[in-house]
């Protein structure tokens, strides 16, 4: 019981109450103007809920994607049985973001697109997932992407998602902190040594239309 009592941590299934809660008020102040979203790394569902409700809500379109057979078939069957409205409006893809986006179904979308990032966490994987963004870039209207403030007390475990859109968008990025920022660093264990590191934001929310793509440079 001191365990639970001592975790101060306002975590629901994989991001914090005020993350999700961001997600849904930014699609809501976006109404008519986002139709459609994909959602990158589903897990066990815990936005992929409230992304379907807001997909019957707000009229839009959702695609799942995941690596993880698995958790896309839990996620996509969670979301039958509690929103069954909205199964017409929801798709699978397994793979990844950058496959996804080769297969063409960004290019596919009638309107402005709106993608939520929680996928692999490794600098590599996160930055081939902006270069995939940047080759879709006029289709899309923002994306939010978070663990922004994660890190791994090792590392060569390369837990840097922060820098991977630093490293796409420059450092003089322009974005909306989503979620929560702690004011000390919070240990989260696991086999990748975790941490949350202070005065970070949990996210970020980036409009395209206030940025640039600064790799590689027009000017080379
Ligand atoms: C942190 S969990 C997502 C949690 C979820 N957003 C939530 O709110 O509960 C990460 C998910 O990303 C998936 N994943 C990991 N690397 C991936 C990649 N490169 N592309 C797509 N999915 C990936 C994992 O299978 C896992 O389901």
């Amino acid at each position: 019981m001191a365990r639970v009592r001592d975790n101060q941590i306002p975590y629901v299934h994989q991001c914090t109450y005020q993350y999700y809660a961001d997600l849904i008020h930014y699609l809501a102040e976006q109404r008519g103007e986002i139709k459609h979203l994909c959602e990158v790394g589903v897990f066990l569902g815990g936005a992929s809920v409230l992304l379907a409700q807001a997909a019957v809500d707000f009229d839009l379109t959702l695609d799942l994607i995941d690596l993880n057979p698995n958790y896309l078939g839990y996620t996509y069957e969670l979301i039958l049985r509690y929103i069954p409205e909205a199964a017409a409006r929801v798709r699978a893809f397994h793979g990844d973001f950058p496959t996804y986006v080769e297969a063409g179904h960004i290019q596919r979308q009638e309107g402005s697109v709106f993608i939520q990032f929680d996928a692999s966490h490794e600098f590599r994987f996160v930055l081939k997932d902006m270069v995939a963004l940047r080759s879709a870039k006029e289709f899309i209207k923002s994306f939010a992407i978070q663990d922004t403030n994660l890190r791994s007390k090792e590392p060569e475990n390369e837990i840097f998602v922060d820098l991977a859109v630093y490293a796409m968008f420059g450092f003089d990025v322009r974005y909306r902190p989503v979620g929560y920022t702690w004011s000390r660093d919070i240990w989260i264990g696991s086999d990748w040594e975790l941490y949350l590191s202070k005065d970070r934001p949990e996210g970020f929310l980036i409009e395209l239309v206030e940025n640039r793509f600064g790799y590689p440079s027009d000017e080379v």
